[in-house]
């Protein structure tokens, strides 16, 4: 596309951490909402997606935020999560200190070469030590900036709201520092799937990130093996949008099938076009799986 096709678009931070840290009640903080609350057990069991606007000394910028559960078993949604990100922000409950999920998750970033921000949450409960988790973190490459380092510590509480709008501008600061962050609304759209369910009354639904272009109603679109027309674009209040942008997080009705978290969308010309290329990514899983059974077999034969 031509120069003046590139925007500036949000960054996409993504909020990782060891369970139960606070993740989620941070965002709940951060969009003035009350997700935990509604999460059964209060366990994160998918990942969210979400755009706010921030009001820093009257100034409004949009930043989009993903939300990752910490439970051992959803290290492929972490490694998924590091890579569709700008941002990472660490969450580091100051009274339990650097877990194997917290270090789990500064290795995906790091391997992914992607900034961290880090929150050291839950500082109004007793014996939280914010001074230990920044030690902590050293040993990890992590040194805050008050001790020499260059990664931002910000000492925060989901409960109280205290460090939030600190923690809004160490991301901003981090973004506009390490960060180039535009995106061409004219090419093809392309993004990548954050989650896909079966919605009982709506259908396959997919919530998507777009990363270029700009996604819209009516457009046909292949999503992993799934495919089908955009009938509705939803954005995380369930409001319809007539379109979307780069690093806008969007739910799409209109799938014929679900798409799988870290599944990567495209937008064709035709329903025709989507339908072959789904067929196509279809029989390729289904050959892979028929060998990796055939070769099950096989070896249980040598038994
Ligand atoms: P998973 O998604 O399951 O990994 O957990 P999470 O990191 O999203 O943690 P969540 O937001 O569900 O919070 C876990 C518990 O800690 C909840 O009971 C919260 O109310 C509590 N909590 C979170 N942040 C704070 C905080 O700043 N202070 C206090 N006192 N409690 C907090
Ligand atoms: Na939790
Ligand atoms: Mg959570």
């Amino acid at each position: 596309g031509d120069e003046e096709d590139w925007e500036a678009r949000p960054p996409v931070v993504t909020v990782m951490g060891h369970v139960d840290h606070g993740k989620t009640k941070l965002l709940d903080a951060i969009r003035n909402t009350n997700v935990v609350a509604r999460e059964a057990g209060g366990i994160t069991q998918h990942i969210g997606a979400y755009q706010i606007v921030t009001e820093l000394e009257d100034n409004e910028r949009p930043i989009t935020f993903i939300d990752t559960p910490g439970h051992e078993s959803f290290t492929a949604m972490r490694a998924r999560g590091a890579k569709v990100t700008d941002i990472v922000v660490l969450v580091v409950a100051a009274d339990d200190g650097v877990m194997p999920q917290t270090v789990e998750a500064l290795n995906h970033a790091q391997a992914a070469e992607v900034p961290i921000v880090v929150a050291v949450n839950k500082i109004d409960k007793e014996g939280a030590n914010p001074a230990k988790i920044r030690q902590q973190l050293t040993e990890y490459g992590l040194v805050a900036e008050e001790y020499g380092g260059d990664t931002m510590f910000v000492d925060v509480s989901a409960t109280t709201r205290q460090g939030i709008d600190e923690l809004l501008t160490a991301i901003l600061l981090t973004a506009d520092a390490s960060l180039d962050l535009r995106a061409n609304t004219e090419q093809d759209p392309q993004g990548v799937v954050i989650e896909g369910k079966l919605d009982k009354g709506r259908g396959p639904v997919a919530t998507v990130l777009v990363q270029r272009g700009t996604l819209r109603q009516g457009d046909s679109i292949v999503a992993g093996d799934a495919y089908g027309r955009v009938r509705s674009l939803l954005d995380e209040h369930g409001n319809k949008l007539k379109e979307a942008l780069p690093a806008r997080p969007v739910q799409v009705v209109g799938l014929t099938s679900v798409p799988r978290a870290g599944d990567t969308f495209l937008v064709v010309e035709e329903d025709r076009v989507a339908r072959q290329i789904a067929d196509r990514r279809q029989a390729r899983i289904r050959n892979a799986q028929n060998a990796s059974m055939r070769k099950r077999i096989s070896l249980e034969d040598l038994d």
